[in-house]
């Protein structure tokens, strides 16, 4: 990874895609997957997975190489713009605090040479003294004392990492998601979802309780150690097709009209594949358990120069059954999105109605 060492007041803004982007994508599908169905699809975390163009999966937290700076930007950007992105429950600010230790110490183990996390007991309580070299962050603060951060402790590590986070509670006999911070939604609001129950939450997704996904999901979650993390990769062709990572629901008059101007110029190039890498940590403090959400974009026109990806993406999409590619948002466009995947780069051809190119 390549970070730059020298301290900035502010996170820097660097072309995006950057040249190592490819290679460092979370591909969300194992070599022999033709048909994807929804289930409990956990493994065990920090475990290096080889892809087609390269590999991931080192560390909980993907820093992005290059790209930490344009996204950290943005990050910030949308919490100055919109306090709304953060929302905690009576309650959790305990969680929040276990979170953002959890984090630091995992970031200076991970990061040694950009992150540094200095410990002490004092009188006044367990000292912290953080530093983030890539993003000039030099901040000294005691746990529990909200007074000496400069925000809550839920914004001040939303404001070091890239990923969404995302704390679950035991309330009612039920897992409850009661704080999080997030500004990269596909298609849902932070705001509208905070309080709800796993069963309410995922209510919307098409057959996903009916098939006992969310019972067992709740009962992993339930059961998951305290000393063993683990991580579960989602996909979508994004709602929006150009990289924009805030797709959220508070954001929709800016890319609803994305899709349907990229439909009718026919434009599936610029047509993302989104895909979010979540973490699922029993906090050692409070047992919270942590849903993190860090969320990677492709376009097909990158797919298209990794020949294994194309293929398995056009079989798994165009398999896909119509309630799921509904829900995700892509049933209407498929097929020619498809078609303009998989056809041999450089022949002009016109797609038919069924998505297939005209030959
Ligand atoms: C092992 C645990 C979990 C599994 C297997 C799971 C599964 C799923 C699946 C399959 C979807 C549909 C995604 C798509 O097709 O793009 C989904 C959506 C979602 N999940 Fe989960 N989930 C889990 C845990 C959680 C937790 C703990 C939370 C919250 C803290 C959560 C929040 C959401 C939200 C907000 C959505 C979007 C729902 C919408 O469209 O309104 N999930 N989940």
């Amino acid at each position: 990874m390549t970070l730059t060492t020298e301290p900035a007041t502010e996170p820097v803004a660097r072309p995006f895609p950057t040249r190592g982007h490819t290679a460092r994508l979370p591909w969300p599908f194992p070599d022999d997957l033709t048909a994807f169905r929804y289930s409990v699809n956990v493994e065990p975390a920090r475990v290096v997975r080889r892809t087609a163009a390269g590999e991931w999966g080192a560390h909980i937290v993907d820093l992005g190489g290059e790209e930490y700076g344009a996204i950290m930007a943005e990050r910030r950007r949308i919490l100055d713009a919109d306090p709304t992105r953060v929302r905690v429950m009576p309650g959790m600010e305990p969680a929040c605090w276990d979170l953002l230790v959890y984090y630091l110490r995992d970031l200076a183990a991970s990061y040694p040479h950009v992150m540094e996390l200095e410990e002490s007991v004092a009188p006044a309580g367990d000292r912290f003294h953080w530093r983030n070299h890539a993003l000039g962050t030099d901040q000294v603060f005691v746990l529990g004392d909200a007074a000496t951060l400069p925000c809550d402790p839920l914004t001040f590590l939303g404001r070091e990492v890239p990923d969404d986070l995302l704390l679950v509670k035991e309330r009612d006999g039920r897992l409850h998601f009661d704080a999080g911070l997030v500004t990269f939604a596909a298609a849902w609001s932070v705001s509208f979802d905070v309080g709800m129950s796993m069963d309410e939450i995922h209510q919307p997704v098409p057959g996903l309780t009916r098939a006992g996904v969310t019972a067992r999901a709740e009962q992993f979650l339930r059961r998951l150690p305290a000393d063993q993390v683990y991580r579960r990769v989602n996909w979508t062709l994004s709602a929006s097709g150009s990289r924009k990572l805030d797709v959220s629901l508070e954001e929709l008059p800016e890319w609803g009209t994305d899709i349907p101007a990229l439909v009718r110029d026919e434009d599936w190039g610029r047509l993302q594949l989104r895909i979010e890498v979540e973490h699922f940590i029993r906090l050692p403090m409070t047992g919270a358990v942590t849903f993190n959400i860090r969320t990677h974009m492709t376009s097909l026109e990158e797919i298209r120069q990794v020949p294994a990806w194309r293929d398995q993406l056009a079989q798994v999409v165009l398999e896909l059954p119509e309630d799921v590619a509904a829900y995700k948002g892509f049933l209407d466009h498929r097929g020619p999105a498809m078609a303009w995947l998989t056809r041999p780069t450089g022949v002009a051809g016109a797609t038919g109605p069924d998505g297939r190119t005209a030959s």
